[in-house]
């Protein structure tokens, strides 16, 4: 059909048509919500660089929490900022550490909401790395059983969820291995398996104080300009048995989020992060763009592009959209 007899604009003449064809819709359900927590008490501390984004102590959290679930967000993802940081990252598997204290306490006063914790050693180490140091190179191995310690301790505080974000190899298979050995064969893991050495994060690291002390996190994270190496990364999570997998971050990688949701059949995450957030506020506090249709529009397409599940620091102000 050719136009005159096809006119595509026939379906676009009003509101009520163009939501009846509509191919894409985003939802709550969808949308996980990062958290930052800092040791103290009632402290709510604006992260400079993310307008809206705050650093919390663990007795605020019931609050926030009330707040994700009145708006029909189920999901949080948590960050730590602990008391102190040492070579190995010991804070990232202390029983009473800082994200283990957080998911008692959210478990306690909003069981009902979903919590996922992120798994790095960044905000741990001294060092600023994702993993522990041997002669200036984050080794591997050494870090492998560091994290399985950390996931597990953090299941066993009561998170509905792991995710790895450290981007060692062979980390899902071990932290698999050991919840399962330790009875918590039903912890899912959503890994960071595709995830790029981006500046985009930086926003992040001022966030969560993880800048690495010397050097940068190429030696591990994934190279910008490898998609070909993604579904390998891919490939790997789903052999160790990671249940969900994640791109990241979003927007400046659509053509991975679009080839994972091709190449492979379990749930696709993606990140949409500090950096592209802050983009998005600094334009729109400049009055240089409309800050609603643009969130609106960057969580669409990176929905469209093939993610069923959107991290992001716009959750709450997406769900009220969503909900006006
Ligand atoms: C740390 C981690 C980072 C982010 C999530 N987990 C930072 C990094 O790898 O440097 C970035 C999140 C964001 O920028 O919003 N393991």
């Amino acid at each position: 059909m050719m136009f005159p007899e096809y006119r595509p604009r026939r379906l676009r003449k009003n509101e009520q048509l163009r939501s009846l064809i509509r191919e894409t819709l985003l939802s709550s359900e969808q949308l996980i919500y990062p958290l930052f927590v800092q040791p103290g008490k009632g402290i709510r501390e604006p992260v400079p660089s993310m307008p809206g984004v705050f650093r919390i102590s663990v007795d605020q959290l019931g609050g926030e929490a009330k707040e994700c679930l009145a708006l029909g967000i189920n999901h949080v993802l948590l960050f730590g900022l602990p008391d102190k940081k040492d070579a190995m990252g010991s804070g990232a598997h202390a029983k009473d550490g800082i994200i283990q204290r957080a998911i008692r306490e959210l478990k306690n006063k909003a069981p009902e909401l979903m919590i996922t914790t992120d798994v790095c050693l960044c905000e741990y180490t001294s060092h600023g790395h994702c993993g522990v140091l041997i002669n200036h190179d984050v080794d591997n191995d050494a870090t492998l059983e560091i994290l399985a310690r950390t996931a597990l301790s953090h299941a066993r505080a009561g998170a509905d969820m792991v995710a790895p974000s450290d981007m060692m190899d062979g980390r899902v298979a071990e932290i698999r291995a050991v919840l399962d050995e330790n009875n918590y064969d039903m912890v899912p893991i959503m890994s960071y398996a595709v995830k790029y050495a981006s500046a985009f994060y930086g926003p992040f690291r001022d966030a969560a104080e993880c800048a690495p002390q010397e050097g940068d996190r190429r030696g591990y994270q994934m190279d910008p300009a490898n998609a070909r190496e993604a579904l390998r990364e891919a490939t790997l999570d789903v052999e160790e048995g990671a249940d969900i997998l994640m791109v990241k971050p979003a927007v400046a990688y659509l053509d991975i989020i679009k080839s994972l949701r091709e190449e492979f059949d379990l749930p696709i995450a993606a990140y949409h992060v500090s950096g592209e957030y802050a983009m998005i506020k600094a334009a729109a506090a400049n009055g240089w763009i409309d800050e609603e249709r643009v969130m609106q529009e960057t969580l669409l397409s990176i929905h469209r592009a093939g993610a069923d599940i959107i991290i992001t620091y716009f959750a709450k102000e997406m769900a009220r959209l969503l909900n006006s």
